[in-house]
């Protein structure tokens, strides 16, 4: 049985059940590409997200930052993990959707970079495992203004 940081296979798996079904919601009528995410706080509460995209393209929002906007407006602030399904519309999960750099940079904002994990997956069983430093290697975060 697989472990990463206290994260059991078993977490993993419903981590990204949720991001699959959060995918179901996305909102992509230009870019047709879906993304779902689910956010593990430090309470163990789950925040979901999807992209949603806007005729006017800048304000779309991806579906990591959706979770973590979402989570932080509720007042929660710890995080451990968030899992990350994403690829063209349709059932089929093609590829391995990692976050693009703004949603790194929102990572770096309120998560421990050596601890968090980033989860990637492309199936219950198919799926990659990182911890934010390794995505956002020498970032910039709240500590640089200490
Ligand atoms: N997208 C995300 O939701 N997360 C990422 O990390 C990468 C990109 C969304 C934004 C846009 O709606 C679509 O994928 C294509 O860029």
């Amino acid at each position: 049985m697989e472990e990463n940081n206290n994260l059991t296979q078993e977490k993993i798996q419903q981590l990204i059940a949720l991001a699959m079904e959060a995918r179901k919601k996305a909102y992509t009528p230009y870019s047709h590409y879906q993304v779902g995410a689910a956010l593990l706080a430090e309470d163990g509460r789950i925040i979901t997200g999807c992209n949603i995209e806007n005729a006017a393209y800048g304000p779309s929002n991806c579906a990591e930052r959706t979770a973590f906007f979402k989570a932080v407006s509720e007042g929660i602030r710890g995080f451990m993990a968030i899992a990350i399904v994403g690829s063209p519309e349709g059932d089929a999960l093609t590829q391995y959707a990692y976050p693009c750099g703004v949603c790194r940079q929102v990572m770096m904002e309120f998560c421990p970079p050596e601890t968090f994990q980033v989860i990637v997956a492309r199936s219950l069983e198919e799926y990659r495992v990182m911890t934010l430093r390794e995505l956002l290697p020498e970032g910039f975060g709240p500590e640089n203004l200490q």
